[in-house]
């Protein structure tokens, strides 16, 4: 490397230390579960993964991996179209498009190339996107390529402000469509979009609807089919992205569930479809058995909220403010960026791992340590997080 750019990046990378923005890598020697081994740390438990289920020790779901490993080989050594679809990619499709209540799902290696894939594939200079102000970076890129690549129209609502988004909507009236993109589960708040009166005003406005449902599905609703199933609207969605890396198993991969149409135009036009790799075979056995465990044990959902409720109705009884909601995003909003990443190490030093974040990631004034429930989390792993958060927050004057 040239020393000049050398030198740049070391000074930048001394600033971020500066302005205790510097992320430290923290290395696992274990399967991600509820309890991990983390190098120089020994046994901790976890409360900063999206593995909401619990899936991604199941034996099942690494052995349908191990499977298809065998079955298929190491990977699919090309794009899709030129020699990559395996039939598992077909199987684990409809699977998808089943769980989240569509007609069809085009698998992607990541959600956030299916989110990457979307606005540029299928949308033309004559046509306008409206996003919610908190939307994830995945949505806000594929809004900005979309715009340089076939300048679209777009705008941004306030989040979750329904007189804004209508606002909105009358501004593009003239296009020729207009699509809503909103998160279905918002990860920072951990709070849910108003999905049933944005599919209203979709109606009113002649629009349609992309949810991202990335922290939704296998979560939200009675059987975990995500914020449709949450807000009585399943089957009712446009289009639906989501990921395989957080519920679903949580290896990676991601995809796009829509009408047939849809799914095939981007199998046809959609650039990481076309110029990148499918996922591999592994993976798409991996979720398609998670897809099937989903189906066939429900109660894992539903222990999912009861462990979210108590470990939420556990802090504000210690004193904390988590933000209220119904999803097992937890954060507990701290202010102080310097105090939310205090509090992440002191917790690390009492065996829990959860990670604090500060401004840029969240508004200034409003640093967290963002807690996640998982359906694999025993009472005691409960129990003993809520032990040292109460001897963290004595010692940080916060309860
Ligand atoms: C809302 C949302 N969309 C997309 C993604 C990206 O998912 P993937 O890891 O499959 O690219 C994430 C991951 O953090 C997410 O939270």
């Amino acid at each position: 490397m040239k020393a000049s750019v050398e030198q740049r990046l070391e000074t930048e990378l001394d600033q971020f230390r500066k302005d205790g923005v510097y992320k430290q890598l923290n290395y696992l020697d274990s399967p991600q579960d509820a309890r991990v081994q983390m190098e120089g740390r020994g046994e901790v438990i976890i409360l900063s993964s999206n593995n909401y289920l619990g899936l991604s020790a199941i034996p099942e779901i690494i052995q349908a991996g191990q499977a298809a490993l065998e079955r298929f080989g190491a990977g699919t050594a090309s794009v899709r179209f030129i020699c990559g679809t395996f039939t598992i990619h077909r199987e684990v499709e409809q699977a998808l498009a089943d769980l989240v209540g569509t007609e069809a799902s085009l698998t992607y290696v990541s959600c956030w190339n299916a989110n990457e894939g979307l606005c540029a594939t299928f949308l033309g200079p004559e046509d306008a996107v409206i996003s919610d102000e908190l939307n994830h970076a995945s949505i806000i890129d594929s809004i900005r390529l979309a715009k340089a690549i076939v300048k679209c129209r777009s705008a941004v609502y306030k989040h979750s402000n329904m007189t804004d988004l209508e606002e909105k909507l009358k501004s593009v009236a003239d296009a020729r469509t207009r699509l809503i993109m909103t998160d279905g589960v918002f990860s920072m708040e951990g709070d849910v979009a108003r999905l049933a009166d944005i599919l209203e005003l979709a109606r009113k406005y002649d629009a349609i609807v992309a949810v991202d449902d990335s922290h939704a599905t296998g979560v939200l609703g009675k059987t975990g089919r995500g914020t449709p199933e949450h807000a009585g609207v399943l089957g009712e969605v446009d289009i639906i992205t989501s990921t395989l890396g957080k519920a679903l198993g949580g290896a990676a991969g991601g995809f796009t569930a829509s009408s047939a149409a849809m799914c095939d135009y981007l199998t046809q036009r959609s650039r990481p479809q076309l110029f990148s790799n499918a996922l591999p075979c592994t993976v798409a056995a991996s979720a398609l058995a998670a897809v099937r465990y989903l189906r066939e044990h429900p109660e894992r959902v539903t222990r999912l909220h009861d462990s979210a409720r108590y470990f939420r109705h556990r802090l504000v009884e210690m004193g904390f403010k988590p933000l209220e909601g119904d999803t097992p995003i937890i954060p507990v909003i701290l202010g102080d960026t310097a105090k939310a990443i205090q509090m992440s190490n002191l917790l690390l030093g009492e065996g829990v791992f959860v990670t604090g974040f500060g401004y840029p990631v969240v508004p200034k004034g409003q640093a967290r340590v963002r807690c996640q429930i998982s359906a694999g989390h025993t009472q005691e792993d409960l129990d003993a997080a809520l032990e040292a958060f109460h001897k963290v927050g004595r010692q940080l004057r916060l309860i």
